[in-house]
């Protein structure tokens, strides 16, 4: 069987075209046949793009970690006529690292798209595991904090406007579900789908994938031959995050549709910011930044002092 497809009696009818459905799709009340699935996954894709205010002819970079969804969403964008190109940061994070990269690569290489690859180590001078083993805390959200970053200033660096992300609806269901929770109702307005550039240094960032499911984007993995790295990573073992996810999923099968109204009636809500934060320029790197340092040369100058030697270790030692 089709990983991310179950089986579905015989008699069962396309929703679209009445032919035999193989694909169950509860959150849609409906079963596909592969031909019709694939029309409904680049429609939903379609879709989204209309939102967002890209013209279809500008060129769009493609963070590619090598997982199902950002690999989905290359392929599909190329597909739909957009031209991409890929990037992939190596985070240095041994063995899974390779395995990324090599998932690109394979990716690129068996469709002849350009891609480029940057090193977390030689750009800011620290793998993951180096910042991991120095601070002694959980690596997640310094990590996803660096992604962003770099993200944005290799964007820039490669010449680009807007960079894609896999981000589904399952990424930003949780997401909501989490801020919900804990009353981060600060991090709210960025939740959306498209976020626009507020800064001349900030390239806009695109979710094309924010209306599709996990699951779905696994069949459509499935059914383009996508091969995808399915290891997730070793240093993100027990993240929140997943648990969110993971509660959003136990109610969507008992109430299939849960994930998907959630999501959509809060994007429905949602008011365009009237006034966004304003950026000042790092006084270090000149990068946008919040207050005067920006939170990368924060976390350099905190992991260059786990550099000094304590009181008592190290150095001369006292007459
Ligand atoms: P994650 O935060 O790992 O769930 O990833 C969310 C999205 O960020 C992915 O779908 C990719 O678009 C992007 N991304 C994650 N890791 C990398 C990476 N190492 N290099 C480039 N893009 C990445
Ligand atoms: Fe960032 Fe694992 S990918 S901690
Ligand atoms: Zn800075």
């Amino acid at each position: 069987m089709t990983p991310g497809v179950t089986s579905l009696p015989e008699t069962a009818k396309c929703k679209r075209c009445r032919g035999r459905a193989t694909i169950p799709m509860p959150s849609h009340n409906a079963n596909f046949c592969p031909d019709c699935f694939i029309s409904f996954f680049e429609t939903a894709v379609k879709r989204g793009m209309k939102r967002f205010p890209v013209a279809p002819s500008t060129p769009l970079l493609v963070a590619v970690s090598g997982g199902k969804d950002s690999l989905a969403a290359w392929n599909v964008l190329h597909d739909l006529g957009f031209t991409t190109r890929g990037l992939h940061i190596r985070l240095g994070i041994e063995g899974f690292s390779d395995a990324s990269a090599d998932s690109v690569a394979a990716f690129a290489g068996e469709r002849g798209l350009p891609w480029v690859e940057h090193s977390l180590e030689a750009v800011i001078g620290f793998s993951i595991p180096e910042i991991h083993r120095r601070m002694r805390r959980k690596i997640c959200s310094l990590c996803g904090m660096l992604k962003r970053q770099l993200l944005n200033r290799l964007s820039i660096q490669e010449g680009y406007e807007y960079v894609v992300v896999g981000h589904n609806l399952d990424d930003e269901a949780g997401r909501l579900l989490g801020n919900i929770v804990r009353n981060r109702t600060q991090y709210l307005d960025k939740q959306t789908p498209f976020l626009a550039s507020t800064h001349p240094r900030l390239t806009a960032k695109l979710k094309p994938l924010y209306r599709l499911e996990g699951r779905e984007i696994r069949t459509y993995c499935a059914l383009k031959g996508i091969r995808f790295l399915e290891e997730t990573c070793p240093l993100s073992r027990g993240a929140t995050s997943h648990s969110f996810k993971e509660a959003l999923q136990f109610l969507e099968e008992r109430m299939p549709g849960t994930k998907r109204d959630f999501l959509f009636t809060f994007l429905s809500r949602q008011k365009p910011v009237a006034s966004p934060r304003p950026f000042q320029n790092c006084k270090h790197c000149g990068e946008p930044a919040f207050g005067e340092i920006c939170s990368v040369c924060n976390l350099l100058s905190l992991l260059q002092a786990k550099d000094q030697p304590h009181p008592g270790e190290g150095g001369p030692s006292p007459p």
